[in-house]
C-alpha cells in the first residue's frame, strides 16, 4: 500500500454529481466572471465565519495584497510579519511598496511570537501580518493589543485556516482585514483558484470591491489603481457545494490528528505538533520535527508514505528577499523549523487503515534512524 501526500480524487468524485450541477447553473446563467454564483458564496461563508463582509477574489495572493491595500499600507511603511511561511505572505507586502520587517515564530505553534513583537516595531510599522499556519492559530490577544495601543492595522493570513478557533471566535475574522485562499488542496479548497477578503469595516470591503474590478464606480469610472481580481463564477459554485462539508471534512482531519498523536508519541526523535488549550486547529497540515528531517522523508518514501516540506528555505534566504540583507542565523526558530518541519498525509478522505500505515512507517523509521529497531 502506499499513502499520497495529499489526494482530492476521492472528494471530487463523491461530489462530482453536486458540483457539475451547480457549476452547470453559472453555464445556464453565463455568471462566469463574479455573478450570482459568487455572490451567493460570498453570504455563505460570511455567515459560516460569523463576519460582516467576505469579498471573493481570484487567489489568496490577491486577498492579502487587497487586504494592504485596504489598510492603507504603501511606500515608506514597514509590515511586521513571518518568514516562516508560503512567500504569498511577504510578496504582498512589496507589491504595496512597503518593507517587511520578520518576526521569529514560536515552535509551539509555528508561527509569530507575540513575545518578539513589540521591539519588532518601528515608527514606520503601519501593519502586523500573523499567519496562522498548518491550520493552527497564533495567539492572537497580544497582537491585537498591542496593535490596538499602537494604532496599527492586524491582517490575519487564514489561507491554512479556514474554520479553526481561537479562544472560541473564528481565525480569520479577528484583524482588521484578513485574507483567505481556496487554492485546491486548501481546507476549503476550488477547482481551480480561489481567495476572499474577510473584513467587518463596510467601507474596507467596498473598496475591495471595486479595486477587485479595475476599480471602477459605476461603469467606465475608475477611481484608483485598479485590478482584475473577479472570481470565476464556476468556482463559486464549486465552493458553495463545498462549504456546506468543510465542519465535517475538519471533524475528519481533527480525528485524523488524534490518531496520529496517539500513535506517533514514542517515536524516538520526532517532535509533534502541539494543541493550545485556547486553539481548536483545523490541521491543514500535520507538521511534524525531526533532527534529520531528510532521512526520515526518504526512509519514509521507501515504505511508500509520501510527505512535504513547508516550508524548506525561509523567505528571509530567498533570493528574492537579497536586499533585505538578512542573513542566516537572523531568525533562529524559524530557520530550525525549515530544516526539521515534515508534513505527514492530511485530508479528510484519508482511512483509518492509511492513518495506521503511516504511523507504522513512522514509527520504524524514526527506529531506523536512531538506530533502536524494535523488537519483532
Ligand atoms: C499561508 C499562505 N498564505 C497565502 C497563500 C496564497 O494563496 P493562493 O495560493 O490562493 O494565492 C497560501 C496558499 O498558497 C498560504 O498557504
Amino acid at each position: 500500500m502506499s499513502v499520497p501526500f495529499l489526494s482530492l480524487r476521492e472528494q471530487t468524485a463523491t461530489l462530482r454529481a453536486e458540483l457539475l450541477e451547480s457549476i452547470g447553473t453559472v453555464l445556464d446563467t453565463q455568471g462566469f466572471a463574479n455573478g450570482p454564483a459568487v455572490a451567493a458564496f460570498e453570504k455563505e461563508l460570511a455567515a459560516y465565519l460569523g463576519v460582516r463582509e467576505v469579498v471573493a477574489l481570484n487567489t489568496g495572493t490577491s486577498a492579502l495584497h487587497a487586504a494592504l491595500l485596504c489598510a492603507d499600507v504603501g511606500p515608506g511603511d514597514d509590515v511586521v510579519t513571518v518568514a516562516h511561511t508560503w512567500i504569498s505572505t511577504v510578496w504582498a507586502v512589496s507589491y504595496v511598496g512597503a518593507r517587511p520587517v520578520f518576526v521569529d515564530v514560536d515552535p509551539s505553534t509555528s508561527g509569530m511570537d507575540p513575545a518578539l513583537l513589540e521591539r519588532a516595531l518601528t515608527p514606520r510599522t503601519r501593519a502586523i501580518v500573523p499567519v496562522h499556519l498548518y491550520g493552527h492559530p497564533v495567539d492572537l490577544d497580544p497582537i491585537l493589543d498591542l496593535a490596538r495601543r499602537r494604532n496599527i492595522a492586524v491582517i490575519e493570513d487564514n489561507a491554512q485556516a479556514l474554520g479553526a478557533l481561537y479562544r472560541g471566535r473564528r481565525a480569520g475574522t479577528l484583524g482588521t482585514v484578513n485574507a483567505t485562499s481556496f487554492y485546491p488542496g486548501k481546507n476549503l479548497g476550488a477547482c481551480g483558484e480561489g481567495g476572499a477578503l474577510l473584513t467587518d469595516d463596510a467601507g474596507m470591503a467596498a473598496r475591495a470591491r471595486r479595486l477587485r474590478d479595475h476599480a471602477q464606480e459605476g461603469r467606465h469610472n475608475h477611481v484608483e489603481l485598479g485590478f482584475n481580481w473577479r472570481m470565476d463564477g464556476i468556482q463559486g459554485a464549486v465552493l458553495s457545494v463545498k462549504l456546506k462539508r468543510l465542519e465535517q471534512w475538519n471533524a475528519r482531519r481533527r480525528a485524523i490528528a488524534a490518531r496520529y498523536l496517539a500513535g506517533l508519541g514514542e517515536a524516538p526523535g520526532l517532535t509533534l505538533p502541539q494543541r493550545h488549550a485556547w486553539a481548536e486547529p483545523i490541521w491543514h497540515l500535520f507538521a511534524v520535527f525531526h533532527e534529520r528531517r531528510d532521512e526520515l522523508r526518504a526512509a519514509l518514501e521507501r515504505r511508500g508514505v509520501q510527505t512535504g516540506v513547508h516550508y524548506p528555505r525561509p523567505v528571509h534566504l530567498q533570493p528574492a528577499y537579497a536586499h533585505l540583507d538578512l542573513r542566516a542565523g537572523a531568525l533562529p526558530v524559524t530557520e530550525k523549523l525549515a530544516r526539521t518541519q515534515l508534513s505527514l498525509p492530511m485530508y479528510p478522505e484519508l482511512t483509518d487503515a492509511q492513518a495506521d500505515e503511516v504511523i507504522e512507517a513512522t514509527r520504524d523509521a524514526c527506529e531506523e534512524l536512531s538506530g533502536q529497531r524494535r523488537a519483532g
